[in-house]
């Protein structure tokens, strides 16, 4: 019987989130906290769901699955009152998880039947909905588990590409209007240099770079975020223009110092404080976000908020040597003790 394990990496934008939105370029790479899915078939006349990060289970009869596969027209309204109908969620994130989850199904199989009842398991080591790549790495992992059940990919010839677009309209469910970069780096990995609708290039750090990740614990919306920052932009188009224009100029200045990094990490603390100013400018800063900035400030590091703001996770860029550093120390136990989570992650080499 068909059993599979999948796995797919958060991320993290180091520059560009939001101005990609409008077509610019963004630097984006994974990171090491993933998100894992188990699907294995069973003779059972039931499917069975288990999301232990969400804290929900839930059970549907393969009959019902089939019938909506054979009868639905797959747009994501018609999904929307499947899911509706037949779970009742009245938690948005766990409504907008069904819907993805049954709109890939669709997508996946169109009108063709799931020939068996499975267990289905996605347990994730990222914060929903804090800006690390939650729900593209849950796309990605839906995705590739549906597309194998399909028997349209092979476990040994992984189809990037079909998994990246199929991923996306997971987005598209949890995000309305997502810039495609999320699934993008979920799916690729590595480090990468993303503009909508042009695709992305592969980009390599000469030598490892340390980033301590910090949990805000503050939820956030990126469509309400993305939409507030729309809204800005149509009140000021020019001054806004030219706001992202200069993020853009960021992650060119960012791509080569970072492709040049010899462990030096002080121009690129110096386009982490910029780019933050400029991300606080549209308004998509948090007082737990400016709590982090003063934090790291005191302990001269450097930091900005990842994502789309408004709470999630901020960066903070390590030094080589940060481990023997009493300001780390410092910095560890002041976010500690402000009620901030933190881990140690690397991008790029090593
Ligand atoms: O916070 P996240 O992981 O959802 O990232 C959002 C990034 C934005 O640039 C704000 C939106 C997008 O679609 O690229």
């Amino acid at each position: 019987m068909v059993h599979y394990k999948v796995s797919a990496p958060g991320k993290i934008i180091l520059h560009g989130e939001h101005s990609v939105v409008y077509g610019k370029d963004a630097l984006v790479s994974a990171i090491g906290l993933r998100t894992n899915l188990e699907i294995k078939e069973t003779d059972s006349e039931v499917i069975f769901i288990d999301f232990p990060s969400l804290k929900f289970q839930l059970e549907i009869p393969l009959i019902k699955v089939n019938e909506f596969l054979v009868n639905s027209d797959g747009t994501i309204e018609n999904v929307k009152d499947f899911v509706e109908n037949q779970f009742k969620r009245s938690n948005e994130t766990e409504n907008n998880t069904l819907v993805a989850l049954f709109y890939v199904l669709k997508k996946a199989f169109g009108n063709e039947k799931v020939s068996k009842a499975f267990d289905l398991s996605v347990k994730t080591d990222l914060r929903i909905g804090g800006g690390s790549g939650s729900s593209a790495a849950f796309g990605v992992s839906i995705a590739t588990g549906f597309l194998l059940l399909t028997g349209k990919m092979k476990e040994n010839t992984l189809d990037h590409e079909m998994i990246s677009n199929l991923a996306f309209e997971s987005e598209r469910v949890i995000h309305l209007n997502p810039s495609g970069v999320d699934n993008t780096i979920c799916t690729y990995g590595g480090l990468l240099k993303f503009a909508k609708g042009k695709g992305f290039s592969k980009l390599t750090i000469p030598k490892q770079l340390n980033i301590l990740i910090v949990d805000t614990g503050v939820s956030r919306s990126t469509a309400k975020l993305v939409s507030q920052v729309r809204d800005l932009h149509e009140g000021f188009p020019i001054l806004f223009d030219n706001i992202f224009e200069s993020m853009n100029i960021l992650v060119q200045e960012a791509i080569k110092k970072y492709s040049e990094f010899n462990g030096d990490i002080t121009d690129i603390e110096k386009l982490f404080e910029i780019n933050s100013g400029l991300l606080t400018t549209i308004g998509v800063s948090h007082p737990s976000l400016e709590e982090i900035y003063k934090i790291s400030r005191k302990n001269n590091f450097s930091s900005k908020l990842t994502g789309a703001g408004g709470g999630g996770y901020a960066i903070v860029i390590l030094p080589s040597d940060y481990k023997n550093k009493e300001n780390f120390e410092n910095l560890i136990s002041e976010l500690n003790e402000a009620g901030f989570e933190t881990t140690e992650t690397v991008i790029g080499g090593g």
